[in-house]
């Protein structure tokens, strides 16, 4: 299920301010790509733009080619809400639907398709949290509130929220920045499973996090302040923490800036 990304000279603009200038990259399937970079080289823009949230700000567009598998998921026949439900996201901090029950938390995204039937939705709400590996620890409590849940359950049930519609890629935007660090642990452990179903691609600041849970680390940078972000150097994560390409890697790395 899980499919590969390419990005082909990716622009991406708010309004008239480049954000981001000529990123080509490929993203395998099945596995887990890491965006590091200081703040404001576009990591989150980035991520955005692969599955049309980007567009979401007024004025705001990108050029260049976002390529699912070969298809274009800008072209003019596809539907953005398709694309987003194809390659879902995980943000930075836990956003479940406060009062909403754990189970109809998970199953939002397919209520809102249309699906009715109890049966279905309680399989799909099982199936997803034994996914995001909190099924255990809410299993006799479905029906208590998203917002009950600590700070780290409540990402793991976004997660879980995210599978429920069966996504082919999972974007995470820094999503342990707002937890404590044995919830990150779950969550690495966690995003180690999911890639054996999915395409995973998650912007981190943390770098020893980046090298523990990624196949592939891709390091953006800017050039100076006000300019667009631009990719300096993508490769294997191993290669690029150890032996990278560029200076600015090797600087921003070694924690000489950012
Ligand atoms: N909604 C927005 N409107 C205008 N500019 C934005 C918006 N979001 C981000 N930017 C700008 O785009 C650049 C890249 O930001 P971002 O992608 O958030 O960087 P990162 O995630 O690497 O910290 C920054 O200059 C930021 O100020
Ligand atoms: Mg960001």
């Amino acid at each position: 299920m899980a499919k590969r990304l390419d990005l082909k000279d990716v622009d991406i603009y708010y309004g008239s301010f480049q954000a981001v200038d000529g990123v080509t990259l490929s993203i395998p399937p099945n596995s887990v790509t890491a965006f590091i970079g200081p703040s404001g080289c576009g990591k989150s823009t980035v991520l955005r733009a692969l599955n049309r949230m980007h567009e979401v700000v007024p004025g705001a567009r990108v050029e260049g080619e976002v390529l699912l598998d070969g298809e274009d998921i800008y072209a003019p026949n596809v539907d953005p809400v398709s694309v987003r439900r194809t390659i879902g996201m995980v943000f930075q901090r836990p956003n479940p639907f406060p009062t909403m029950s754990i189970r109809d938390n998970v199953v939002a995204g397919l209520k809102l398709q249309g699906v009715k039937n109890k049966k279905v939705l309680d399989e799909v709400a099982e199936r997803s949290l034994r996914g995001a590996n909190l099924w255990n620890e809410v299993k006799d409590r479905l029906n208590k509130p998203g917002g009950s849940l600590s700070g780290g359950q409540q990402q793991r049930l976004c997660i879980a929220r995210a599978i429920a519609v069966q996504p082919e890629v999972l974007l995470m935007d820094e999503p342990c920045s707002a937890l404590d660090p044995i919830s990150t642990l779950a969550i690495e452990d966690l995003i180690a499973n999911l890639k054996k179903q999915y395409t995973i691609v998650i912007v981190t600041h943390n770098m020893q996090q980046a090298a523990r849970v990624s196949d592939q680390t891709a390091f953006f940078n800017l050039r100076a302040t006000g300019e667009p972000g631009r990719l300096v150097e993508i490769g294997d994560t191993e290669k690029v923490f150890s032996t990278p390409t560029e200076k600015a890697t090797e600087d921003y790395i070694s924690g000489r800036f950012g």
